[in-house]
């Protein structure tokens, strides 16, 4: 596991925007294709500006880059809380990413539909073998959850499904989730976290000893790797040896 502490937002974005560039260069490389899974929630959008930045874009093999979710909320994609919404009006329509690249998760649909057609859309993206992302995009939310698992949750004890439907009675609403097994198949994690805000629940699920149930903590990738981007001020509660300043 790899921490990186970054004085400001801008500074991790650009560290995740040339990150996901090399991440896409090395899978086409190696399998002709790219397959990233974006997170929701306010801090990527940061770095989806920056990674639609000419700066990045133009590094990236946009034909053969595509674009999933790790987790949406049940909602239209042109709602306001769409994490799909946010994605297309940072980074998809800037760049012309053509529909084929992009598989939505269907908010608007029934979850449980929702969740089946985009765990076959992962079996028709991946064949036979195991769904294996080549990037995963995460956030951490202040209660320690990550995608839509959240503490307490049902998608928390999903072993075989990939995608579930999730009812989070703490927000009630239902999400469309990956489940950890999904996430810790990637080749490569990376958590975005900044804010003062989080830095107790940064060094809660990092180094923290009390068995509070925070799902981040079930995220580690079994053949892949971990890296947190944290800024400063998330970073604050950290022990110094476990950090390392970009
Ligand atoms: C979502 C995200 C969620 C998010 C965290 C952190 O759909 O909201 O997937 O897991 O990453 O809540 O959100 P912020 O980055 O906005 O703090």
């Amino acid at each position: 596991m790899d921490i990186r502490v970054f004085p400001a937002a801008a500074d991790l974005a650009r560290h995740a925007a040339a990150s996901f560039v090399t991440h896409a260069a090395s899978a086409i490389d190696a399998r002709g294709r790219f397959s990233v899974a974006l997170s929701g929630g306010s801090t990527p959008r940061l770095v989806f500006r920056l990674i639609a930045n000419e700066e990045f874009a133009r590094r990236v093999n946009w034909s053969a880059t595509h674009i999933f979710w790790g987790d949406e909320r049940c909602v239209p994609p042109d709602h306001a809380d769409s994490n799909y919404r946010l994605a297309r009006e940072t980074l998809l329509a800037p760049l012309g990413i053509a529909e084929s690249n992009i598989h939505r998760m269907e908010g608007e649909l029934p979850p449980a539909e929702a969740a089946a057609r985009y765990d076959a859309r992962l079996r028709a993206f991946f064949g036979n073998a195991p769904p294996r992302f080549d990037l995963i995009h995460l956030g951490l939310g202040e209660d320690g959850h990550t995608a839509s698992l959240f503490p307490g949750t049902a998608a928390l004890a999903e072993t075989e499904a990939k995608v579930v439907a999730n009812e989070v009675p703490r927000l009630q609403a239902t999400r469309i989730t990956f489940t950890a097994p999904l996430i810790n198949a990637a080749r490569a994690v990376e958590f975005f976290v900044t804010g003062s805000a989080k830095a107790g629940v940064l060094r809660e699920v990092l180094v923290g000893n009390n068995q509070a149930p925070y799902p981040s903590r079930m995220i580690r990738p079994t053949q892949g790797t971990l890296t947190w981007l944290v800024t400063a001020d998330a970073a604050a509660q950290l022990p110094t040896e476990l950090i390392r300043h970009a």
